[in-house]
C-alpha cells in the first residue's frame, strides 16, 4: 500500500502574525503539490491568520502544542477543542524541545496522543535520541521505549492515522543531518516496532517522517528511502526552500 507523503513545517517560536501572513504569501505557489500532504505547524497566535491565508490551497494547518483538558483553570494553555474550532488538523507532540526544555514526559505525551485522536486532531508524535545515546549505541532501545510508552492504549485504527517523526536530537537545528541510511535504519526500526506492537497492516499504514536539518539539498535522498514517508522541517520551513522539499 502506498503511503501518502507528508511534509510538515515546524515553525517553532518564529513569525509574528503579520510575518506569518507574509510567509504564507511567499510560499503559496512554491508548495503546490496535490500528491503530498503539506502542513504548517505554527505558533498558537498565528493559527487564525494562517488558516485564513491558506484557505482554498493544498496546505493544512497544525499546532505545535496543546493541553489535554478541554477547558478550565490552566493559565497559558490551549485545548484540543480550541484548535479544532480554529481549523487546525494536526498537532505536534513529544518534540524534544518540549521534552527537554518544558519537562514533558511520556505519560503526558501518551495522554496527548489519546486526547488529540478523541478531539479529531492528527498527532505528529516525535521521538529521537540524544548524541550520547547515539554514541552509546543504545538509540533503538531508547526509541522503542518512547514509542511504547507514548502509544500505550492507543488503538491500531488510530495508529493507522498517526504520523511519527523520527528526530535525532543531535541533528535538530545543528546543520548536522542524519545520513539517509542512518535515518532509514531508525524509521525502518520504528515500522517493525509498530508491527510488533500492533500488526503488519498497521505498520504499513503509519506514516513516518524524518526530522533534523532537512533542507532543499538533502530532502530528495532522505525521502527516497522506503520507510521515510515525509519530513518535519524546522529552519527550512521558514524559507522558499520549503517548496523545494515539498516537491523533492
Ligand atoms: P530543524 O528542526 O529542521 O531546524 O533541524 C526540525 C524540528 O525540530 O522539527
Amino acid at each position: 500500500m502506498a503511503r501518502r507523503r507528508i511534509i510538515a513545517g515546524n515553525w517553532k517560536m518564529n513569525k509574528t502574525p503579520s510575518e506569518a501572513k507574509a510567509l504564507c504569501a511567499e510560499l503559496k505557489d512554491l508548495v503546490k503539490n496535490d500528491d503530498v500532504d503539506v502542513v504548517y505547524c505554527v505558533p498558537a497566535i498565528d493559527i487564525t491568520t494562517v488558516v485564513e491565508a491558506v484557505a482554498g490551497t493544498n496546505v493544512q494547518v497544525g499546532a505545535e502544542n496543546f493541553y489535554i483538558e478541554d477547558s478550565g483553570a490552566f493559565t497559558g494553555e490551549i485545548s484540543a477543542p480550541m484548535l479544532v474550532d480554529a481549523g487546525v488538523k494536526y498537532v505536534i507532540m513529544g518534540h524534544s524541545e518540549r521534552r527537554d526544555i518544558f519537562g514533558e514526559n511520556d505519560i503526558l505525551i501518551n495522554a496527548k496522543v489519546k486526547k488529540a485522536f478523541a478531539a479529531g486532531l492528527k498527532p505528529i508524535l516525535c521521538c529521537g535520541e540524544s548524541l550520547a545515546l547515539r554514541k552509546a549505541g543504545t538509540y533503538k532501545e531508547w526509541i522503542e521505549r518512547q514509542i511504547t510508552w507514548d502509544l500505550d492504549g492507543v488503538t491500531a485504527d488510530q495508529v493507522k492515522e498517526l504520523v511519527i517523526a523520527y528526530e535525532p536530537i543531535w541533528a535538530i537545528g545543528t546543520g548536522e543531518t542524519a545520513t539517509a541510511d542512518q535515518a532509514q535504519e531508525v524509521c525502518g526500526f520504528i515500522r517493525e516496532l509498530i508491527a510488533k506492537l500492533y500488526d503488519q497492516a498497521t505498520a504499513e499504514a503509519v506514516r513516518i517522517q524524518y526530522g533534523g536539518s532537512m533542507n532543499a539539498g538533502n530532502a530528495a535522498e532522505l525521502l527516497s528511502k522506503p520507510d521515510i514517508d515525509g519530513g518535519l522541517i524546522g529552519g527550512a520551513s521558514l524559507k522558499p526552500d520549503f517548496g523545494k522539499i515539498v516537491n523533492a
